[in-house]
């Protein structure tokens, strides 16, 4: 019977890029297209319907976009039927132009209005191509609220807070996310204990700007700290995470949760993008070093272990080679367990993007030297952790027979031989080995 159902379905074909609110944002729409009778596929051939949920933030976003969408033409012309979405930050940055330059396309449809996308859906049945990328009043996810109970895997994202009134001068998130907003509190906890119903034990919180969080609740506006011990109290839900964050918007409350919050784990991605004070002010950063370390100490001194994590932009304009030094200073000083680091790359519409760019070859040159400083400090840290016990949260299986792999507290990707351990299940573990992108270690016997 189930067959009959599965072969009466349509199928629905996503490719996400980008960031992790990309990967929350395709789940809510494949939720809401299982309501128009779509079922997921994990490939392009067989799909009824394609949506690429594009990402503007990296270099030559929206060329890379319409190169994909030409692959699609092939199958178009085998099933004229077949429909093409174009969804996210690209959508939303240029909706009409994509559908002006690739007449393949039959709907575009940006961040804000994915709610709307299985009536989009029904119009481009009737041959009407479909746009919207309007950023309407409503809470999209909830009427995005998908009714199924399948399973989870355990750990998820969950949105709670969207865009950006920061405004840095290289980002286009402002633009193509909007304003800031915040979900209300108890919308986010009906999701969370649904999510952990279905399996779930650890929830990333998740926003542009997650610190800038403040959910209606009855009693007046929540913090981001507010909202973590209300999650702290959701039975099952084992794990807190949150990202990303802007020094600006770690208030003392969220620095106090880091040390007494049982839930919320020891890791924290607080970008900083730029060790420079003259570069700092040109980004529009609103912080400089002197404050930002400071910030951390505070945090180390809430919760000594924690592992900290950053973004950092190299060549932005006018950065001369002592305005890189100071950003190598400011990693030396701070010592990251994680970084993702970027040679800047203009994005046409933003205020960085009048300015004179650094000669490419020495952007180039800045950014290996510091990924090279970067992966020692991670190794380092990584190496530390061997003869350390740690809590591991289980995934997956192993490559190995009877091997199964997880995360410790402080996101390290951890494996352990014998686990003798379902999915889901957390473990005490010793760790006896540090390897190029995990740890090994064995179960503690209590
Ligand atoms: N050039 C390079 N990196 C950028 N980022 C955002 N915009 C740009 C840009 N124009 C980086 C920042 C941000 C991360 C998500 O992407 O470091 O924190
Ligand atoms: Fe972009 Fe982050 Fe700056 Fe907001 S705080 S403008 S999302 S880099």
């Amino acid at each position: 019977m189930a067959d009959n159902t599965t072969a009466d379905k349509k199928k629905l074909f996503i490719k996400t890029y980008g960031c992790q609110m990309n990967v929350y944002d395709s789940e809510r729409m494949a939720e809401a297209m299982g309501g128009a009778g779509y079922e997921t596929t994990d490939t392009p051939d067989d799909a009824d319907m394609i949506l690429l949920n594009t990402c503007h933030i990296r270099e030559k976003a929206a060329e890379k976009v319409y190169s994909e969408l030409g692959r699609f033409k092939g199958l178009k012309a085998d099933n004229p039927d077949l429909k093409i979405g174009v969804a996210g930050c690209v959508a939303q940055a240029e909706g009409k132009e994509i559908m002006r330059r690739q007449p393949l396309v039959d709907l575009v449809v940006g961040p804000q209005a994915y709610h709307r996308l299985p009536e989009m859906e029904a119009k481009t049945q009737q041959g009407v191509k479909a746009l919207d990328t309007d950023f309407p009043e409503e809470d999209k996810f909830e009427k995005l609220k998908g009714r199924s109970k399948a399973k989870r895997a355990p750990t998820a994202f969950l949105t709670v807070q969207e865009g950006c009134d920061k405004f840095c001068a290289f980002c286009v998130v402002p633009y193509t996310r909007g304003a800031e907003v915040s979900r209300p509190v108890d919308r986010v906890l009906t999701e969370a204990r649904d999510l952990v119903e279905r399996g779930v034990r650890e929830i990333t919180l998740l926003g542009q700007n997650v610190n800038a969080y403040h959910g209606a609740h009855n009693s007046g506006d929540m913090t981001l700290a507010g909202l973590i011990w209300e999650l702290n109290k959701v039975d099952g839900l084992e794990r807190i995470r949150f990202t990303t964050s802007h020094p600006n918007d770690m208030m003392d409350d969220l620095i106090e949760a880091h040390g007494s919050c049982d839930k919320l784990m020891p890791y924290l991605h607080l970008p900083v993008q730029s060790g420079s004070n003259k570069i700092l002010k040109r980004m529009n950063r609103n912080h400089d070093r002197e404050s930002y370390i400071k910030l951390i100490e505070r945090i180390r001194a809430a919760r000594p272990d924690i592992l900290l994590s950053g973004d950092f932009i190299v060549g932005f304009p006018e950065e001369t080679e002592q305005d890189f030094q100071d950003t190598m200073d400011l990693i030396e000083e701070v010592k990251y367990g994680q970084a993702f680091s970027f040679k800047y790359s203009t994005r046409p519409g933003t205020p960085a993007a009048e300015r004179p760019l650094v000669d490419d070859a020495e952007a180039s040159e800045r950014l290996y030297r510091l990924q090279a400083l970067i992966a020692q400090q991670q190794r380092a840290i990584q190496d530390s952790m061997v003869g350390r016990n740690v809590n591991v949260l289980f995934e997956k299986p192993g490559r190995l027979e009877g091997q199964m792999v997880g995360k410790s507290e402080y996101l390290h990707a951890v494996h352990v031989a014998d686990a003798n351990a379902k999915i889901g299940e957390i473990k005490r573990v010793r760790i006896v080995e540090s390897e190029r992108n995990s740890l090994g270690g064995v179960l503690v016997s209590d």
